[in-house]
């Protein structure tokens, strides 16, 4: 068989997530771990990394410096249905994977407009894009938002979709087109609906990140409502892992959940990274409560886990840990984004 190149398309590729497969694609683009056979596709030990990315507030090229120049990069907003054209066109990828997205459930309550242009819209000319094109997988990233809150027990992914902020509608609605245009034109497409991430790089207006740089900054970690709402904490490397797992043995057509099972409230998260921190446990503060806050999301994995073999490694006080050690390497990078998050913070 004649070894080739594979082509993988990363929207998205600058953000927090996307950089993370971005970085583990390339450090194994020469390992067996990425093998597109059920694809179809020749056997490959090489890939080629190409990034579509807006670079909006959330997108910073920092995060892939470590792998600079093993990859091609578009400076380019998935909304624009010609010069997304004129890429797939030049690079014909093989692979999508569509992480780009406006992400940040505050930011929705304030203004959800750009959440519905760059997640439903842009998946739109993305999905008609890669249609013409004929790629071979595409790789949509959905999340857990989309099934709604949980008192108890934990979605599968049969449950019924119930978004309830407008930054899990604009999901909802993209993660839905996406399952027409895989019913419709049999297009070749995988959903995964990962849980709440954190780790190295993530813009600090979520809620662990946002912890670090309060403390960093000698202020106060702000705690919506009474810190009651759970949340299913997945350790970004392995999230990216799991992606990479999918797209290599995920079937077409399937959507895949990827949590982690490690459950946490707020309030109990942020005292252990307090601790984690060494800081005194009383640095924080309960703030008004979120609008239409949800109150648990839980997922049950076992679908991936069956089926790929993929596991989440890290557990939430090894992750912290992790979280913080980087965090500490990397203050000028967390810092630089304070001006923003005081005044995206300022306003609520
Ligand atoms: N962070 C989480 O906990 C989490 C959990 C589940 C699912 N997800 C999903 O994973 C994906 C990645 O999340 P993240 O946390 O890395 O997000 P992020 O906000 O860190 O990164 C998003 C990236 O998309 C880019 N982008 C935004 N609008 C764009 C546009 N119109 N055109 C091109 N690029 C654009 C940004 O510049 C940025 O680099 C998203 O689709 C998100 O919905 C995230």
């Amino acid at each position: 068989m004649r070894k080739r190149i594979l082509k993988i398309l990363i929207t998205g590729g600058a953000g927090f997530i996307g950089s993370a497969l971005v970085r583990l694609v390339i450090a194994k683009s020469k390992s067996r771990l990425l093998r597109p056979a059920k694809a179809g596709l020749a056997m490959t030990k090489q890939c080629e990394v190409i990034i579509i990315d807006k670079l909006t507030y959330a997108g910073d090229l920092k995060r892939l410096e470590e792998v600079g120049g093993k990859f091609k990069f578009y400076k380019t907003d998935i909304c624009d249905k010609n010069k997304i054209e004129t890429i797939f066109d030049k690079e014909k990828p093989e692979i999508v994977a569509h992480f780009a997205a406006e992400s940040h459930v505050d930011r929705s309550i304030d203004d959800a407009a750009p959440f519905i242009d760059t997640n439903i819209k842009g998946t739109q000319i993305l999905l008609d894009a890669s249609r013409k094109y004929k790629i071979q997988k595409f790789i949509f990233i959905s999340t857990d938002e989309v099934y709604g809150e949980i008192a108890n027990g934990k979605f599968n992914e049969g449950s019924p979709i119930k978004p309830n902020s407008p930054y899990a509608a604009s999901k909802a609605a993209a993660d839905l087109l996406v399952q027409s245009y895989i019913r419709t034109y049999k297009f070749p497409a995988i959903i995964i609906r990962p849980s709440n991430n954190y780790g190295p790089w993530q813009y600090p207006e979520k809620l662990i990140p946002l912890a670090i740089l309060r403390i960093l900054d000698d202020g106060k970690i702000p705690v919506y409502g009474r810190g009651q709402n759970a949340r299913e904490w997945l350790y970004v490397d392995d999230c990216a892992l799991g992606i990479m797992t999918i797209m290599n043995k995920g079937k077409i057509g399937q959507i895949y959940n990827l949590g982690s099972a490690c459950e946490s409230k707020n309030i109990d998260t942020v005292k252990l990274l307090l601790k984690t921190l060494g800081v005194s446990q009383d640095r924080y503060e309960l703030v008004k409560d979120r609008l239409g806050h949800d109150i648990r999301y839980s997922l049950n994995s076992r679908k991936i886990i069956r089926e790929s073999g993929w596991k989440p490694i890290v557990k939430l006080a090894g992750g912290l840990k992790l979280t913080v050690d980087w965090s500490l390497k990397h203050q000028v990078w967390l810092k630089s984004k304070l001006k923003d998050i005081n005044k995206l913070y300022k306003s609520r």
